[in-house]
């Protein structure tokens, strides 16, 4: 099994001390940044633009990847690249030009990604799967952090895992929402190589440091990264 990466997601850190808070997942050993940017539109809320990038970009050298949860992402893209990030994470559902897009996203040197909502069926990645750096599979409906982990969510993984390794791609294969020291263990036994945490990781009871222990406490000594 390869060895999981968990990677911080800033949607429910303290924003009043951003910087400080980016810092603690880079001390515990936190590999990249995720930051969730909602419009609104595609979902309810509305979240981060591209100052929060450049802010989080201030705070740490980890790479950023950036989820956009936003209609029209091709008004957007560019934006967040220029502001920093190296992964841009799509939804399927919001374009009808997912590979034009990712070839966009290459072409200015960043990672391209692709996600989908819980109701969507993964044949909706036919198209794109081979052509993207990073597949995500959203473990929640897509808007909040601190939502329980949608069970379904393990066989879409491991279908995943199976068409990945069964067609020699080398796609990351993330799960993004209701990751916790509850659900960490049985989404990379389903074949994950990189796991969101959000509410799991800042959250009021314990320290990030605390809270990344915990989670790599959760999985087998050989999985945690
Ligand atoms: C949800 C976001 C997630 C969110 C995860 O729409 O895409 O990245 O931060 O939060 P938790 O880990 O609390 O489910
Ligand atoms: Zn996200």
């Amino acid at each position: 099994m390869t060895a999981l990466q968990i990677v911080p997601s800033i949607l429910s850190a303290d924003l009043g001390r951003l910087g400080n808070q980016v810092r603690e997942a880079q001390s515990a050993g936190a590999r990249a940044i995720h930051i969730d940017v909602m419009d609104g539109h595609f979902v309810p809320p509305i979240t981060f633009g591209p100052a929060i990038l450049h802010a989080v970009r201030a705070a740490t050298d980890l790479p950023l990847e950036v989820h956009l949860m936003v209609s029209n992402p091709e008004a957007q893209v560019d934006a967040f690249i220029a502001a920093g990030a190296q992964t841009v994470i799509v939804h399927i559902e919001t374009t009808s030009h997912m590979h034009r897009l990712a070839q966009s996203i290459r072409a200015q040197g960043a990672r391209a990604a692709v996600t989908l909502n819980p109701g969507t069926p993964l044949t909706a990645l036919e198209g794109v799967i081979a052509d993207v750096d990073q597949v995500q599979v959203m473990g929640v409906n897509p808007g909040w952090g601190g939502q329980p982990f949608i069970p379904a969510t393990l066989d879409r993984v491991r279908a995943l895992r199976d068409w990945l390794d069964r067609q020699g791609l080398h796609a990351a294969l993330e799960v993004d929402g209701g990751v916790n020291e509850s659900t960490i263990a049985s989404v990379a036994q389903a074949g994950a190589t990189m796991v969101i945490a959000g509410s799991a990781l800042y959250n009021d009871r314990e320290s990030v440091m605390d809270a990344m222990a915990r989670l790599r406490r959760a999985l087998a000594p050989d999985e945690a990264q």
